[in-house]
């Protein structure tokens, strides 16, 4: 069955009209052009939407409120215990309303049970995620600008395009 074709899972619904479903392909492209915004190596979703087994799809998330898609999470499993969690985001205008806390520390929390979840974190979410019960194991860097084989007409170190490296999926990823 492909992923378009499974029927949409509503996790839960809340009195204030905020609702957390199951993602569709269509969603997750919303939400991979969210996410480039603030991690520009996060072009991923659709391929691990694809590529992970029907039965342990009930992972991906998303929040609606008004109508909208406003947040997302991702939950995978990837070893026998342990989780990945990423896509955690929410929409500018409707920030610090509860919603991110619902859809990942409730919903998404669920279906991690009590297995491992490890998760990259910006460092302004760091004592929230420890009052969710987190531990931080290390300390991720992140660097901006360009380097100098990333300029127009050069190439790569295996010789092919950046361009064409970032834009291996339908042009809905990021691109340098
Ligand atoms: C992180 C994000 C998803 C939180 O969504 P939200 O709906 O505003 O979060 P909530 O209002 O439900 O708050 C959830 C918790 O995070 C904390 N929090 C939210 N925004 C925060 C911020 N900017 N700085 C520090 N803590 C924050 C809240 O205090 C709350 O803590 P609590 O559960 O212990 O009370 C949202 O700010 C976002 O999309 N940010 C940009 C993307 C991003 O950084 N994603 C995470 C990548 S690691």
């Amino acid at each position: 069955m492909s992923s378009e074709s499974r029927p949409v899972v509503h996790y839960r619904q809340w009195d204030d009209g905020f609702s957390v479903r199951s993602m569709t392909k269509a969603d997750a492209k919303i939400v991979q052009k969210w996410y480039c915004e603030i991690c520009p190596t996060a072009c991923d979703l659709d391929v691990a939407m694809d590529s992970l087994p029907v039965d342990i799809r009930h992972g991906f998330y998303v929040g609606e409120y008004q109508g909208r898609v406003v947040a997302s999470v991702m939950r995978i499993p990837v070893a026998e215990g342990i989780y990945y969690g990423s896509y955690y985001y929410v929409e500018k205008e409707f920030r610090r309303m509860g919603f991110g806390r619902r859809i990942n520390f409730e919903v998404a929390a669920e279906y991690v049970g009590s297995n491992v979840l490890a998760i990259d974190a910006h460092d302004n979410l760091e004592e929230a995620n420890k009052r969710h019960g987190f531990q931080t194991a290390y300390k991720v860097l992140m660097y901006s600008g360009r380097p100098r084989w990333q300029n127009d007409g050069e190439e790569g170190g295996g010789g092919i395009h950046v361009k064409d490296v970032s834009a291996y999926t339908d042009g809905s990823s990021y691109r340098a």
